[in-house]
């Protein structure tokens, strides 16, 4: 309830949100995408998949977040540059420290978005 560490993150009309401190009343007719909404017809998001192959988690309470924050990004910024990354996802606090394998995660991601044009 704090904007603290992102582990809320959604997207609201494509704008990474902290869902802690938004009120309802204001996102209404508002096109919402919780981490549930990222997979479509049983296909994880290629983010998801790159978190899963970077091993990108350990207790996972900061994954939904983290994950939803760089959807923001690779929507934004198909190919950012690791300070980009850095930068970015720079709210996102993972109190298990697995920050490197976030940032490569991201990485993956990107260069399979890359891959696939
Ligand atoms: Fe535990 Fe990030 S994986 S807080």
């Amino acid at each position: 309830g704090e904007a603290q560490c992102g582990a809320c993150t959604v997207l609201i009309d494509g704008q990474q949100t902290r869902s802690c401190i938004t009120q309802v009343g204001k996102v209404a007719n508002k096109q919402i995408i919780t981490i549930e909404g990222l997979e479509k017809e049983g296909q994880l998001h290629p983010l998801q998949e790159a978190f899963l192959k970077a091993d990108a988690m350990q207790c996972g309470y900061c994954t939904p977040g983290m994950i939803m924050s760089g959807v923001a990004l690779l929507t934004k910024n198909a190919k950012p540059t690791r300070e980009e990354i850095v930068k970015h996802m720079d709210g996102n606090i993972c109190r298990c420290g697995t920050y490197l394998r976030i940032v490569a995660a991201i990485q993956m991601a990107s260069e399979a978005k890359r891959g696939a044009k």
